[in-house]
């Protein structure tokens, strides 16, 4: 049996409705803010709990702890918002693959929604007891919950690389001739790619805290010296957390198989190289460097590395004859203007003046009142969703109608 020809004819009949370079895109840039938030969950609750148990090491820590928690709850929410833009393009350009690999490990599909369902819960219960005073032993659901999160990862680095091994997919499904359809296992895990993906929440969390410090030094109700404690900590935490993922980073490079020429590749190498700079720029560090530049950068490089997976998969799957600039095209201008309307109208417009809102109304101490422009784009972005519902249901009812629906 051809693998090759069976993924090809796996595709969906139906086709793309734009040119494939779109959803590549899409799916490398979605990715970006999928795993930013990613890490900042994870960092943030990691370094939650180390406060947490620090807090009787200086006057700062539980202040630490309490925020840390409050933004690690916030970050696993948009975590799984933002994983849903990746998932959508992924499961166009590469359905084949990657409902393969879903089946192959159904088991673990479906336990990865409920272990993020309890994960989460758990790091509800720390957020509501978390307070001054609180127990020590309460920091197991803490630790339950980051535990979790770890085991949520895993699973969709198994999901994400077993995509990539059509080879082995007949063996994981029927080893040595019997069909095996529970999906119990994990087939593959590549721990290299894993630890480096998963330990940039260690930087990440350090970047967080430089603009943290930054944000919040124009609040009266901040003394200096907190801001002053996290900027410092912040900024020992990315240049340990930079420094120590190139070693990881190294390790998946040399994983990579020989033949498929990743290991020369300027963009694997551009990564390492980039991780070098962050680390020694967050060693020498001026104190009035805008605290939002490190975190720019970051995203920089984070864009590096979806990029880079991207480089990576296209490898792995060109020996077997799957390019995703062949997938048929069956051009439909409507659903295609429909959906970037939205992306820009309500993600771009609606959803820039929900960022903008939080971020201006977080600058104040206490009642916020909207200068002119934030109300007036208020105002804009109301009669954007209100137009965007319009010519939605419009066009559902026209579509309906035509086909005799209603
Ligand atoms: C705590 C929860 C989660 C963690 C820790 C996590 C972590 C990760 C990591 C580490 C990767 C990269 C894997 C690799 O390239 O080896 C990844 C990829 C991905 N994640 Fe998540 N994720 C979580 C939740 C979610 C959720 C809820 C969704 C969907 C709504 C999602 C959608 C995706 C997608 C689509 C990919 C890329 C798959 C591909 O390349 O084909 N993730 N995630």
């Amino acid at each position: 049996m051809d693998i090759g020809i069976v993924m090809n004819a796996m595709r969906d009949p139906a086709g793309l409705p734009a040119q494939p370079i779109v959803f590549q895109v899409l799916m490398v840039i979605t990715w970006v803010l999928h795993i930013a938030f990613v890490h900042l969950a994870l960092g943030s609750a990691g370094l939650a709990i180390i406060a947490f148990h620090r807090r009787g090491a200086g006057p700062y820590w539980e202040r630490l702890s309490f925020g840390l928690t409050k933004v690690a709850k916030v970050a696993v929410s948009l975590l799984i918002v933002l994983g849903v833009g990746p998932l959508l393009f992924t499961q166009v350009i590469y359905d084949p693959q990657w409902y393969t690999s879903n089946v192959l490990s159904g088991r673990w599909a479906i336990a990865f929604i409920f272990t993020l369902i309890v994960g989460y819960c758990c790091w509800f219960a720390f957020y509501q007891v978390n307070h001054a005073g609180a127990k020590k032993r309460i920091g197991l659901y803490a630790w339950s919950a980051l535990a979790l999160f770890f085991l949520d990862g895993l699973i969709m680095h198994a999901l994400s690389y077993q995509e990539l091994l059509p080879q082995q997919w007949t063996q994981w499904y029927a080893p040595a001739g019997d069909v095996d359809t529970r999906g119990a296992s994990l087939h593959a895990i590549e721990w290299a790619r894993y630890m480096f993906i998963m330990g940039l929440s260690v930087p990440g969390v350090g970047v967080f805290l430089l603009v943290y410090a930054q944000y919040f030094a124009g609040r009266t109700d901040r003394e200096a010296a907190y801001l002053s404690f996290a900027h410092g900590l912040g900024q020992r935490i990315a240049q340990w957390g930079f420094a120590l993922s190139v070693p990881t980073l190294l390790a998946w490079q040399a994983d990579l198989p020989h033949a498929s020429g990743l290991a020369l590749h300027p963009v694997g190498w551009l990564l390492v190289a980039g991780l070098v700079a962050m680390a020694w720029w967050m060693h020498r560090l001026n104190p009035a460097t805008h605290g939002y530049l490190p975190a720019a950068a970051s995203i920089a490089l984070l864009g590096l590395l979806s990029l880079w997976r991207e480089i990576i998969r296209t490898a792995y799957l060109r020996p077997f004859g799957y390019d995703v600039y062949t997938y048929p095209v069956h051009f439909d201008w409507p659903s295609t203007f429909l959906f970037f309307i939205t992306l820009t109208g309500i993600g771009g417009f609606v959803g820039g003046f929900y960022l903008l809102l939080l971020y201006r109304s977080g600058r104040v101490q206490n009642c916020y009142t909207a200068e002119r422009p934030v109300a007036r784009l208020g105002t804009g972005a109301l009669a954007a969703l209100g137009l965007w519902i319009a010519v939605f249901l419009a066009y559902g009812i026209a579509i309906s109608y035509r086909d005799g629906f209603i």
